[in-house]
């Protein structure tokens, strides 16, 4: 991080003037963070714009595709690319492109069959990948619903800038901690007796370039937090923001045709189930090392 960052404690006056300008204006429904879109193929400079400027406030975007029954193929990486967004992370679970599908026997990894992003349960607050290396983090989250449960799977969505706002406004301490290279520790995975995935050390909160990075998960199983009086608080206060009625918590649930484009932020999924003689949920994801582009 720079010593001009918004986000060094050091900078107050810098970053009192980037708080003001981000909380100005600042969206607090889902209607506010929709771009609808023609052909998400081809987008028009003017949807390109609109997309990368309500990225750029909220770190997040929800596009809406005008007529989905015309989409012959998923959407998502086409789309990403005209945002500037090209390192897909082809993670395990994927297809061949980097699409992941999150639906129960959507993972193409079977030992990952039974992990909850491809089941119907709920997932509590996260930022995705945080058990990649600190190099490897996704900067990009995106999804595409082809079709929606019959019932259930809305998302929560928190900004990760605001969820810094929120915890350095009530106590910088809260930020130094999370700054802490040695703060999380997501434990090794292992696939019978062989380690697939080491542990993975790093910070909650990290900058990259002017930007800020979120590596979170509320998980209480298969997590170690560095065991000090400092973590606790600063985790209870960010557990209180994440679980209260904090306007800036948008709802919402993905429709048939609807995504999310995101700079990787909080978010959460509740449960869903759909009839047993029915189609089926498909929603899908692209996650990327890279950004859209700022305006
Ligand atoms: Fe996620």
């Amino acid at each position: 991080m720079s010593n001009g960052s918004v986000f060094n404690l050091g900078n107050d006056q810098a970053y009192q003037e980037w708080r003001k300008a981000k909380l100005a204006d600042y969206p607090q429904s889902l209607a506010g963070l929709i771009v609808e879109i023609q052909d998400p193929y081809a987008l028009t400079a003017n949807e390109r714009d609109k997309i990368k400027d309500i990225c750029d406030k909220t770190n997040m975007v929800v596009y809406a595709v005008k007529d989905p029954t015309k989409i012959k193929e998923n959407p998502l990486p086409a789309l990403l690319k005209q945002l500037g967004v090209n390192d897909v992370d082809h993670n395990l679970g994927a297809s061949d492109i980097g699409l992941s599908k999150l639906s129960p026997g959507g993972s193409a990894h079977g030992p990952f069959a039974n992990y909850i992003p491809y089941r119907q349960a709920q997932i509590g607050w996260h930022t995705d990948g945080y058990y990649n290396t600190n190099d490897r983090q996704v900067q990009t989250l995106s999804l595409y619903c082809e079709r929606s449960a019959h019932e259930g799977g809305e998302n929560e969505l928190l900004d990760h800038e605001i969820a810094y706002i929120l915890l350095r406004d009530e106590n910088p301490e809260y930020i130094k901690t999370f700054m802490d290279p040695e703060v999380m520790t997501i434990p090794a995975r292992m696939e019978g007796d062989k380690v697939a995935r080491p542990d993975r050390t790093g910070p909650v909160f990290s900058v990259k370039g002017d930007h800020l990075h979120m590596r979170y998960t509320a998980r209480t199983i298969s997590i170690s937090w560095k065991d000090t009086p400092e973590v606790k608080a600063a985790n209870a206060a960010l557990t209180k923001i994440m679980n209260g009625d904090s306007p800036y918590i948008i709802r919402g649930r993905l429709e048939n045709g609807l995504g999310l484009i995101s700079n990787n932020v909080l978010h959460t999924r509740e449960a869903f189930s759909d009839l047993d003689e029915g189609p089926k949920r498909e929603l899908y994801r692209l996650r990327c090392f890279d950004r859209v582009e700022s305006p």
